[in-house]
């Protein structure tokens, strides 16, 4: 797949008007599949940090929406809140890829996530003719969190307990694009820092999803040099088991497969670095990146 989106020399190379419309055409029978379904996608890694790929992004999502496709959008910014906690005198400290969270970090994440990560993808897609609106877990009771089974060493990092869907399914039925940010709340008055895959999860579940697709910075689940097409949970668990699959990759696994046992059909794992991948992803055959799939039939890259 071709890589550097924003190299000019990529920017002005023309393809033939036939070949332009026959590509444009094929992705005809994927939209009259799609449309009215809902994709949830997770939106992290690097694809989040760079100007261009993020513009891409952007474009992207903002046509998927509107030949008709209902987008959720869950994000990450794992990064933004180290650089704010950094500025504030916080160091950032993590198990097995989550955020250990004490108050003064869930600040830091309520500020960051919520506000400006959150913020500039609604701008973005909006520059782009999308209509988008930010919603952080805590509107409208959005994200139900207890803490999670690791909290007396992880602190304010939260399980979800209950997605309420209806704000979502408002803003969707309106053609608005929801981009959520991955905080929740309990009824004691506590916030939780979630992991973005464990809650994009979570509402594939609760919306019913078509596809739940997480856009990372890798081209996939790689084995040393391999890039695997497909991965099965029996894998996975070797996987992580060896220390094959590692820090961030393990809760966004472990959350795939439970997203797979609970009905949702399509998952996978795309790299945001590569050009408008996700649109690969959805309107060609072959697909991209890492499928997560119930059994393995050894058809790797
Ligand atoms: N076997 C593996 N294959 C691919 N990536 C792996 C593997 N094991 C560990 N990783 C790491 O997982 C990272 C992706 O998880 P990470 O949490 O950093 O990103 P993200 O979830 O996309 O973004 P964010 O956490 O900001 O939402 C990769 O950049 C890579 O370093
Ligand atoms: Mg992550």
């Amino acid at each position: 797949m071709e890589h550097s989106p924003c190299n000019k020399v990529n920017q002005t190379r023309k393809a033939p008007h036939a070949a332009i419309g026959q590509v444009l055409i094929e992705a005809l029978p994927y939209i009259r599949k799609f449309e009215g379904k809902t994709f949830v996608i997770k939106y992290g890694g690097a694809a989040m940090k760079d100007s261009c790929l993020k513009n891409i992004f952007a474009q992207n999502v903002t046509l998927l929406r509107k030949v008709g496709i209902r987008i959720v959008l869950v994000h990450g910014g794992g990064d933004a809140i180290t650089k704010t906690a950094e500025k504030m005198g916080l160091t950032s400290r993590f198990l097995h890829g989550r955020r250990v969270t004490d108050k003064e970090m869930i600040s830091v994440i309520q500020m960051t996530l919520a506000g400006k990560v959150n913020q500039d993808i609604v701008q973005l897609i909006s520059e782009h003719g999308g209509k988008a609106v930010g919603v952080s877990g805590l509107d409208a009771d959005t994200i139900k969190a207890r803490p999670h089974p690791n909290a007396v060493t992880l602190g304010l990092v939260g399980d979800v307990e209950q997605i309420n869907t209806s704000y979502i399914d408002l803003l969707c039925r309106t053609g608005l694009i929801p981009v959520i940010a991955p905080i929740g709340f309990d009824d004691n008055g506590n916030i939780y820092n979630i992991n973005a895959d464990d809650a994009a999860s979570s509402i594939a579940i609760a919306l019913k999803a078509e596809k739940l697709i997480y856009v990372s910075d890798v081209e996939g689940i790689h084995v040393g040099e391999r890039i695997l097409k497909t991965i099965s949970k029996r894998e996975a668990a070797d996987f992580i088991e060896q220390g094959i699959i590692s820090g961030g990759m393990i809760p966004k696994v472990l959350s795939a497969f439970k997203t797979l046992d609970s009905g949702v059909g399509k998952i996978h794992l795309i790299d945001g670095k590569a050009t408008h991948s996700l649109l690969l992803e959805i309107f060609t055959h072959e697909g991209v990146g890492t499928q997560f799939i119930a059994e393995q039939e050894s058809d790797h890259y």
